[in-house]
């Protein structure tokens, strides 16, 4: 029997100030995206928006259904939009932020979510910087998608 352990890694900003320029442009889209957030069942908006290898930037937003399941999320919103559109660009960031909260924590993805970051990831062998803003509070910046899915299932399938 062996007691083991896995440590996650990021990086807490107090303050945009201190933010690379191109993260805090990347967390000003998803702020402005997550205004068009159609959510009138959770009154709950969330914005996301990626930064791809040529530089531009994508967002999307929480868009929900009477039919609760049928609800995406703001992550996977965006981040299926790029990788249909653009399957040859690989996704360098994300950003993610909500309007609301009653945490003093930035908003964390859902596992659905992390998932596929993880499966995004995966197939474009480069990581993906996850960036989760608190308006008015802190950033949490993970360097890759293992960090908010440890142990995740893909490379089962994908080899
Ligand atoms: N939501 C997101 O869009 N992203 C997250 O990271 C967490 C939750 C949405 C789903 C639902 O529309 C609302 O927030 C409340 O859960």
């Amino acid at each position: 029997m062996k007691q083991n352990s896995i440590q996650i890694d990021y990086i807490e900003y107090e303050s945009l100030d201190a933010m690379p320029a191109d993260d805090v442009a990347l967390i000003e889209k998803a702020i402005e995206i997550a205004q068009k957030s159609y959510s009138p069942y959770s009154k709950f908006p969330v914005g996301a928006a990626v930064r791809l290898d040529n530089g531009e930037m994508y967002a999307g937003n929480n868009q929900e259904n009477v039919a609760y399941p049928s609800g995406t999320c703001a992550e996977r919103t965006v981040l299926n939009y790029v990788n249909a559109n653009f399957p040859d660009h690989n996704i360098e960031a994300i950003a993610i932020t909500s309007l609301k909260s009653n945490s003093s924590i930035p908003i964390t993805p859902c596992g659905f979510c992390r998932q596929v970051i993880m499966e995004m990831e995966y197939s474009q062998q480069q990581k993906i910087r996850i960036i989760l803003h608190k308006i008015g509070g802190p950033t949490y910046v993970f360097q890759s998608a293992p960090a908010l899915l440890p142990l995740a299932f893909i490379g089962e399938m994908l080899q």
